[in-house]
């Protein structure tokens, strides 16, 4: 059995920022963030989902992006002290989201910041990598196939791309690790479905991607970006892929988005199929502490 934690969108708090930090894009989020953001992403409440996550002892542990707000290189590093608390860097998985990605950096004093994080032990093919993505990682029974949709976009715009490179690698990837009899599981920041994100915030090349899921199947697909709880069946050629979002990390309830939230997989080998059950557990606003908000199985024929 493993047991597979998900946690996305931590949205850490914002560090101070120099006047020439934010000019451009930087200026927007800067703003938001102190209009609206910092009332939402609250630290006390992501130190209390880490407490509820590691008492549940996880195999491995998946961060689907957004730890930073606007990309500034402190946010980077203090989310990388976050990281290490979180677990040991071969336990805890990390891609970037688009808010790792507000404006464009050098990659080490960006997400590259997080390369331990960041790293696969299993060799894909010679084509070309997307710095570093996809990587994969193999605990047990389950492969871990990590995507990286965090693009530098427009102003006004948090949508994602997961580039070409990535995609072919991916093709290849999900056929192989089926053959040999893993657990496929593909984590990416955006929302990997056509529609599940109005455009201003979607994944834009989401179809390709559904359509190489669809061809190769997949069992497991994990984001974040919505902050919301969010499930999908998606019928493939190999039976079916169980697609999941979770609410933001650090989030307070509020009138549209739910509290913070995580997921736990369950999986296992049984009579020859897929097992996986899924416990959602959340703040409950009452309480103020975290608990099973729901339990159920999931099938993947
Ligand atoms: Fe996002």
């Amino acid at each position: 059995m493993v047991k597979l934690a998900h946690i996305s969108d931590p949205h850490l708090t914002l560090p101070k920022a120099t006047l020439a930090q934010l000019l451009g894009k930087r200026i927007l989020g800067f703003q938001s963030w102190h209009l609206n953001r910092k009332n939402i992403h609250d630290p006390a409440i992501l130190a209390e989902l880490v407490a509820d996550l590691q008492s549940q002892r996880p195999d491995h542990i998946a961060v689907t992006g957004d730890l930073t707000n606007i990309a500034l290189p402190s946010e980077f590093a203090a989310a990388g002290k976050w990281l290490e608390k979180l677990g040991q860097p071969d336990q805890v998985a990390v891609i970037p989201g688009n808010h790792d990605a507000y404006v464009k950096l050098p990659w080490d004093i960006g997400p590259g910041t997080w390369q331990k994080n960041m790293q696969g032990e299993y060799a894909v093919s010679d084509t070309e990598l997307d710095n570093g993505f996809p990587y994969v990682r193999l605990r047990k029974s389950v492969a871990l196939i990590a995507l990286s949709s965090a693009v530098p976009s427009m102003w006004f715009a948090a949508g994602g791309r997961v580039g070409k490179g990535q995609l072919e690698n991916l093709k290849l990837l999900l056929p192989r690790l089926r053959q040999q009899g893993f657990f496929r599981t593909v984590i990416v920041h955006h929302p990997p479905l056509p529609g599940q994100a109005q455009w201003r915030k979607a994944l834009w090349n989401a179809a390709e991607l559904r359509d190489i899921l669809v061809e190769e199947g997949a069992e497991l697909v994990l984001h974040g970006h919505n902050h919301r709880h969010m499930h999908e069946e998606l019928k493939t050629s190999h039976g079916t892929a169980q697609v999941f979002g979770v609410p933001s990390a650090s989030a307070r309830r509020t009138k549209h988005k739910p509290a913070a939230a995580w997921n736990l997989y369950d999986v296992r080998r049984e009579d020859g199929a897929w097992r996986c059950d899924v416990q959602v557990r959340g703040l409950d606003t009452d309480t103020q502490q975290f608990s099973e908000l729901r339990h159920f199985a999931v099938k993947f024929d």
